[in-house]
């Protein structure tokens, strides 16, 4: 009850100001605990999230918008109605963008198929670059922070997840560009890097059990929690967890090449065929 109340009194704060949230990936895992707390803590908040699948009922404002993020064409058309939305409905107060919509996948390249491949980069980079630079016009306007999610998996090359990994470093180092480029502007960018968390993304990407996450992940709530906090104390980048930090500081700090070869047997270790 009383660290409900502690989770409950960051995520006020961190909404101090906040007149519109827009999310993607509200329909499951850490997505779905942003919109959940929100919901929970400013129930008139209004609240946008963009994914394939409905979010559950949270007694919020929630507008859905339903996308499919590797469908670039549809995805545009969505992208500049969610715009134009914003615009006519004009809430008061910041905007808050949370890039959270990502998937991965395990194998050797390209398995599953190279469609899946590219459908990745367009999720977890095109469609977060594509959303930004729409809404960045108004996020200037009405001042706001994009939370960008990315993850440990951007500090070293991921064997058996090579797309997923280089994905997630394309957005951290495109999010500590941005945040340095909006300096003054009233928006701020700020990189999420969990590690290993309690969602559905292990199942997703195709490993056989939990893999990382039955040896010791964090919870969604966790790295929600981490993340606002993060937002509160105008971070530009956060490492989830102390175990993450830690490996975090130790791949930044080994040859490029040790730190794939280290990462490639952790991996192989949670799931081989
Ligand atoms: N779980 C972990 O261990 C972990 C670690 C580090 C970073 N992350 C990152 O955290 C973020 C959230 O993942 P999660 O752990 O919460 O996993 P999750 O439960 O699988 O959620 C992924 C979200 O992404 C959305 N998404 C996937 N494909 C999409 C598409 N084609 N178009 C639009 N939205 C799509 C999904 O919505 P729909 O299916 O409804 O489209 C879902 O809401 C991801 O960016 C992931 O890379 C996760």
């Amino acid at each position: 009850m009383k660290s409900e109340s502690v989770f409950d009194n960051i995520v006020k704060e961190a909404l101090n100001g906040v007149g519109q949230v827009v999310l993607t990936g509200g329909s499951s895992g850490i997505g779905q605990v942003f919109i959940n707390s929100i919901a929970r803590v400013e129930p008139c908040l209004p609240i946008c999230n963009l994914s394939r699948h409905q979010c559950g009922d949270f007694g919020g404002q929630l507008t859905h918008y339903e996308c499919d993020f590797s469908q670039v064409t549809a995805r545009a058309e969505v992208f500049k109605q969610l715009a134009v939305d914003l615009r006519q409905n004009p809430a008061k107060g910041r905007l808050l963008l949370i890039n959270n919509s990502g998937f991965g996948s395990y194998g050797h390249f390209p398995a599953p198929d190279l469609p899946t491949q590219l459908g990745m980069i367009e999720v977890n980079i095109s469609a977060v670059v594509e959303l930004t630079g729409i809404l960045l016009p108004l996020l200037k306007e009405r001042g706001g922070a994009i939370l960008n999610v990315a993850s440990t998996a951007a500090f070293q090359a991921t064997p058996y997840m090579a797309t997923y990994g280089a994905t997630k470093a394309f957005l951290l180092s495109w999010t500590l560009g941005l945040n340095e480029e909006l300096r003054g502007s009233g928006v701020s960018a700020l990189a999420i890097c969990p590690g290993p968390t309690r969602t559905g993304f292990q199942i997703r990407a195709g490993f056989s059990d939990e893999g990382f996450v039955a040896k010791g992940g964090q919870s969604a709530e966790e790295v929600v929690q981490v993340s606002l906090k993060a937002l509160i104390r105008g971070k530009v980048i956060i490492v989830s967890g102390l175990r993450n930090r830690l490996l975090a500081w130790l791949s930044i700090h080994s040859p490029k090449v040790f730190g794939a070869r280290i990462a490639g047997r952790l991996i192989r270790g949670t799931r081989m065929d």
